[in-house]
């Protein structure tokens, strides 16, 4: 009797919350329609060697509620692996999965859609805290990370205000500032700094200069890792790490929140502090949203596999969950459109 023919996922790149609910569905949804899944273990990492899991109904009922994700996420780049694509393929073979479920951002989602190239039969979900996935509306995670600022920023706001202090937050992401902007319209903060927008600090010190002269003598600045400005640029350290998509290791040596919260303290006297939010951000049990959001997009993407569709991404557009070509995905990122910046912009002192 021929085998049966299996599903394989993997969750590539930083966790994200709602990627357990997303192996919940897919588990869920392919059952019904009568396939087996299979876990591929810590991301491509798992694609190459082999390593992974039997996922049944019992095993995934109820992780949906839990951060981070059961089959563990690695960077691997198959790119820079030796024969990587082929190598992928036979363990496709081996363990006799004819479709593969790769659940990450833009560089997981960039190797699915070239393995796609090569003859892969896969298809993508999009992951990512920092909400910069191209062609969908929003993808899974953004929604806990927001809210995590925000709590950040509410306490926050305790230390800033009894100590009469400014308070710099740094808040993840590398090349869109969402995470920032929402997280920092929603926490009230006093100014939102974001990649996309070059930092000026003479601005931000008049911003800081003016509440204190109307009497409100503490400040809440958010900013995004990845935000800079021309004066500051060169007092910034990173670790000379990169992982194997080539980003640099940020949110550890000098980064952005600790050169700005030193600037403004030398610039307006001000004392001020800086505090780098990290990995909370991406910590804890995924919002309603992101639960639901992963679990319709779980579900999508099996039924994108039984109608043929790969080389596609399951899509939050509106209300409606589509899929897209993964070419569309990846390639560039998402970045906070002027507008929507200058709307934050009117609450800013
Ligand atoms: O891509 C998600 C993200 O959390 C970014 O916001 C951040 O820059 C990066 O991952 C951190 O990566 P790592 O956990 O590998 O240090």
């Amino acid at each position: 009797m021929a085998k049966k023919k299996r599903i394989g996922i993997l969750t590539g790149g930083g966790d994200a919350p709602g990627l357990n609910a997303v192996i919940r569905a897919v588990v869920f949804r392919a059952n019904q329609l009568g396939r087996e899944c299979v876990g591929l273990l810590d991301g491509w990492r798992g694609a190459l060697s082999g390593d992974h899991v039997v996922l049944t109904i019992e095993e995934t009922a109820d992780i949906h509620r839990q951060g981070g994700t059961v089959l563990g996420s690695s960077r691997t780049n198959v790119r820079k692996e030796k024969d990587g694509f082929k190598r992928v393929k036979d363990t496709l073979k081996r363990l006799n999965i004819d479709a593969l479920v790769a659940i990450g951002g833009e560089d997981t989602l960039g190797v699915a859609r070239d393995l796609y190239k090569e003859g892969g039969k896969v298809v993508g979900v999009p992951k990512t805290i920092d909400n910069d996935v191209n062609a969908t509306d929003y993808s899974f995670g953004f929604d806990t990370a927001t809210n995590i600022v925000m709590e950040c920023l509410d306490k926050i706001h305790t230390t800033a205000q009894s100590h009469h202090r400014v308070m710099v937050v740094e808040i993840m992401g590398r090349h869109a500032g969402w995470i920032t902007l929402y997280g920092g319209m929603a926490g009230g903060a006093h100014v939102i700094l974001i990649p996309e927008q070059p930092i000026d600090t003479d601005k931000v010190c008049d911003v800081i200069r003016k509440r204190y002269k109307s009497g409100k003598t503490y400040s809440l600045v958010a900013v995004a890792e990845g935000a800079i400005g021309p004066d500051l640029e060169a007092k910034i350290m990173h670790s000379q790490k990169r992982d194997s998509f080539g980003h640099v290791l940020l949110g550890s040596g000098i980064g952005i929140g600790t050169v700005l919260a030193t600037e403004i303290e030398e610039r307006t006297g001000f004392e001020s502090r800086h505090i780098v939010l990290g990995h909370l951000q991406r910590g804890g049990p995924p919002s309603a949203f992101d639960r639901v959001l992963g679990t319709r997009l779980g579900v999508k993407v099996v039924d994108m596999i039984a109608d043929e569709k790969f080389g596609h991404m399951a899509s939050l557009q509106g209300s409606q969950i589509v899929a897209v070509p993964l070419d569309d995905a990846v390639g560039e990122t998402k970045n906070v459109p002027d507008f929507r910046y200058e709307e934050a912009t009117l609450f800013f002192g």
